[in-house]
């Protein structure tokens, strides 16, 4: 039996409609269009206090992200690049996915994940895009095998919701289809399992 799967998108800076922001909407349309069903979270619902392991997660925004990570099937996280590596409003963000240790699938397991940095020049987004990847390991994620590193000095974003490079788009777009795959074949496999008890 085939169900609809949930794709999650994590990133953006406190600027609305900032490029990352931009970027991670790409790639949640591409996720749609491909049958799931895709919740953002960005900007403003990523502000929340430093990830103190004492107090666990307490404010609404980060219960909110936590509920929906344990709830994807597929997730994307966007960061643009500060000095060189994840800004802390995306990286505290994640640390907060400590909290789901002991879930049922516990951190961001069995789950594929899109990485993609954006970065006012090549070296930060190469970096970032890395350190993106790396926490999704740390975090026992599946990062997809295409992640995106984007140079927002040569590629812009249009009111339309695309990127202006045909490239880049494309790449969002595998991305995409990346997770979406991983996800859908998840989620058939755990139904194969539950069914053949
Ligand atoms: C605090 C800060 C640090 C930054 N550090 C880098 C950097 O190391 N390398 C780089 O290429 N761009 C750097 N940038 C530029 C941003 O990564 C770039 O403008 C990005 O496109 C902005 O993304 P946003 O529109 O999602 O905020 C920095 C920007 C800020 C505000």
């Amino acid at each position: 039996m085939h169900r609809i799967v949930n794709v999650v998108g994590v990133g953006g800076s406190s600027r609305p409609e900032s490029t990352a922001e931009q970027a991670l909407r790409v790639v949640l349309d591409a996720a749609q269009q491909r049958g799931a069903s895709v919740q953002l979270i960005s900007g403003p619902s990523l502000a929340m206090p430093l990830y103190d392991p004492r107090q666990g997660a307490t404010a609404p925004q980060a219960r909110r992200l936590l509920s929906a990570i344990a709830g994807a099937d597929g997730l994307v996280l966007a960061s643009p690049a500060y000095h060189g590596g994840i800004s802390g409003l995306v990286k505290n963000a994640l640390d907060h996915v400590e909290e789901l240790r002991e879930d049922r699938r516990p951190y961001l397991s069995e789950r594929a994940v899109g990485c993609v940095a954006v970065a006012h020049g090549w070296q930060g987004a190469v970096s970032t895009l890395a350190a993106l990847r790396d926490v999704t390991h740390a975090l026992r994620g599946w990062p997809t095998p295409l992640g995106a590193a984007i140079n927002t000095s040569a590629a812009r974003f249009s009111p339309a919701g695309t990127c202006k490079d045909t490239h880049v788009q494309g790449q969002l777009e595998e991305i995409a289809a990346q997770v979406v795959e991983f996800a859908s074949a998840r989620a058939l496999a755990a139904s194969r399992t539950e069914s053949a008890r």
